[in-house]
């Protein structure tokens, strides 16, 4: 029998645990941050609502309906047509991007070691900020963090659904919400915070280009993980008489909410610290110990407590991000190569552990190694989230729009018609995942590239 989770909660804890992670708590804050504030979270919303809750539920059709992972999906549904590299996509874009992801992941360690040792101690704002700098583009303390974090991945996803993944995320999830919010409130009472909450609130929309249409796009792809089977995989293990809607808006409300939560922990610290919003994606790392360097101003013990809960929280939501990027492709090796848990895991290690390498240098020595203009990091994460990510949510879109049977899309998500509320509102979601979502990704992605 296929392993499935065990109760609702599970399931909403176990998918919003794979959407929230980096993407919320360093991606999100920094990209508001390089497009102009609220101008951004506007799009970011209109692209949540109009795309992103579409490709989620369309994932969430396959998925259930399958029972199997992307790969298998396909398979099932459509046999020997070309829809297979489909599923051969949705396996590698995850694996690219866990090579990245986890390089985060390890400086969130390092920065955990550093609040173990008391290191944001000092007030002085520049020694904060060249604490990252320092950090990031030195060799081996990165690529060693990078490797206990990719290997605490694996070990997880070794364990199985039940047994890792599902435990973690039940736990971890609840704590980290209570964390960022007690650090938001401190955040919003430092002197000058209005200039944040203001950069937040107010849309400046002579900022508003392409680029920042496409990244707000991406962005919500990546903050929900979207596009690239993730959710397909997880909704897999859905049983059949759950409500796969209401699972995917609870996930889909989470992993907003924590942005936001973020957002507001991160920018009125910005301002106060004089730090440049647009700073890229060491934005977090230069203003949380800022936060923590004041708050121990005042008291030492709080400030030590906060910061190390805080940075071990941030690694375990991205352990429950990262589990679900190798899940896919575990899934995959196991389902579709015969291959054990454990020697698909040590494969998928492996590789994405030497590209994750070839990443955390391009902040040092390989700096000047330029892809289409922009360092091996970059042009990873660009690469998936961008492209990759958008891609694949049109094609899950277009499956399920026009390849699948109306009749049973909408059992599926009806179940078989004995959920209401769902059939009522299967037109609007039907119409959104048939017309309105492919072809708002198709015309971004022409406008990004003619402007
Ligand atoms: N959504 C996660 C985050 O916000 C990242 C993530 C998890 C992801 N699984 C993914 C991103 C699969 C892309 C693809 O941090």
């Amino acid at each position: 029998m296929r392993e499935t989770f065990g109760s609702r909660f599970a399931v909403i804890m176990a998918m919003a645990g794979s959407a929230i992670g980096l993407g919320n708590i360093w991606r999100f804050p920094y990209l508001v941050g390089e497009g102009g504030g609220a101008a951004f979270i506007i799009v970011y919303l209109i692209a949540l609502v109009f795309l992103s809750i579409p490709i989620l539920i369309a994932e969430s059709v396959i998925g259930r309906k399958t029972q199997s992972g992307t790969f298998g999906a396909m398979e099932k549904l459509a046999p020997g047509t070309k829809w297979k590299w489909l599923g051969l996509l949705t396996v590698i874009t995850p694996l690219i991007i866990v090579s990245y992801y986890s390089v985060v992941g390890g400086w969130s360690i390092d920065y955990l070691f550093k609040a173990c040792t008391l290191s944001f101690r000092s007030s002085s704002i520049d020694s904060i900020g060249s604490m990252f700098t320092d950090f990031s583009s030195s060799v081996w303390g990165p690529i060693l963090c990078h490797t206990i974090f990719l290997g605490l991945t694996c070990l997880i996803v070794v364990g199985g659904v039940k047994g890792g993944i599902e435990k973690f995320a039940k736990i971890s999830m609840p704590i980290l919400f209570l964390l960022i919010v007690l650090i938001m409130i401190y955040s919003l009472s430092l002197p000058g915070a209005e200039k944040g909450v203001e950069y937040m609130l107010k849309p400046d929309f002579s900022k508003l280009d392409g680029k920042t249409i496409a990244s707000a796009m991406g962005q919500s792809f990546f903050s929900l993980s979207l596009g690239v089977g993730t959710i397909l995989t997880y909704a897999s293990y859905i049983k059949k008489d759950e409500n796969i809607i209401t699972s995917g808006l609870g996930t889909a409300f989470f992993d907003l909410l924590f942005a936001l939560i973020a957002g507001f922990a991160v920018m009125p610290a910005v301002f106060a610290a004089g730090i440049a919003p647009g700073a890229g994606p060491g934005l977090v790392f230069e203003t949380l110990p800022y936060i923590f360097a004041k708050m121990g101003a005042g008291s030492p013990v709080v400030s030590a407590v906060v910061s190390i809960l805080f940075f071990l929280t941030i690694l375990v939501a991205a352990l429950t991000s990262s589990i679900s990027m190798i899940e896919v492709g575990t899934a995959y090796l196991v389902e579709e190569k015969n291959m054990t848990r454990g020697k698909a895991v040590a494969v998928l290690f492996i590789g994405t552990w030497a590209l994750g390498v070839l990443c955390s240098l391009s902040f040092g020595p390989l700096n000047g190694l330029h892809l289409a203009g922009v360092t091996l990091f970059e042009f990873c994460d660009k690469l998936t989230s961008n492209y990759l990510m958008a891609f694949g949510g049109l094609l899950f879109t277009i499956f399920v729009g026009w390849k699948m049977t109306k009749k049973s899309v909408r059992d599926e998500i009806t179940n078989d018609g004995t959920l209401k509320g769902n059939s009522r509102l299967f037109p609007l979601l039907y119409f959104l995942i048939k017309y309105v979502t492919p072809i708002g990704i198709v015309v971004i992605f022409i406008t990004n590239f003619l402007i």
